[in-house]
C-alpha cells in the first residue's frame, strides 16, 4: 500500500484550509494564485526506485492547474468542477534511499488546485502474503 502525506503536514506556500468537504485529514493546501508556489512534502522511502506518486486534488475552476515535481515533469490538475469534488493525479519520479523532498511548483498565474494529500509507492505492490 501507498504511505500517505497530508498536506497539512507539508511546507505550503498559503493556507491550510477545510472550507471545502470531501478532504482526509484536517484540511489542504490551498496555494496562493501566482506561479511558482508549491507544496512541499518530506517523505521518506524505504528503498531507492521508481515512486508512483497519487495526488489527491480539487480544482473548481475551468482551466487546468499544471505543477512541475522537483522542477521536472508537469502534471496537470484538470478541472473536477466543484472545490469540494475531489480526484487524483498520478505520475512517477525516482526517489532515494532514506528521506527525499517531493515538490509540486505551480506553473501558472492560476497557482496549485487544492492539494488534499500525496500517495507514494516505491516499486510495484508488494508480493501475496508468504510468497518468497
Ligand atoms: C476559491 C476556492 C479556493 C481555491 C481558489 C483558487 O477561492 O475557495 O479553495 O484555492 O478559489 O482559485 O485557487
Ligand atoms: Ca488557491
Amino acid at each position: 500500500a501507498p504511505t500517505r502525506y497530508e498536506a497539512e503536514n507539508a511546507v505550503c506556500d498559503g493556507t491550510i484550509d477545510s472550507n471545502h468537504s470531501g478532504f482526509s485529514g484536517s484540511g489542504f493546501c490551498n496555494s496562493i494564485n501566482a506561479t511558482g508556489v508549491a507544496v512541499q512534502f518530506t517523505v521518506n522511502a524505504a528503498s531507492a526506485g521508481t515512486a508512483t506518486l497519487g495526488v489527491r486534488y480539487a480544482n473548481g475552476g475551468t482551466t487546468d492547474r499544471l505543477a512541475t515535481v522537483n522542477g521536472g515533469a508537469t502534471v496537470s490538475f484538470p478541472s473536477t468542477g466543484a472545490w469540494n469534488t475531489w480526484s487524483t493525479a498520478t505520475t512517477t519520479i525516482q526517489v532515494n534511499a532514506g528521506t527525499n523532498t517531493i515538490r509540486l511548483a505551480a506553473t501558472t498565474a492560476a497557482g496549485l488546485a487544492n492539494i488534499d494529500y500525496l500517495d507514494v509507492e516505491v516499486g510495484g505492490p508488494n508480493p501475496p502474503t508468504g510468497r518468497k
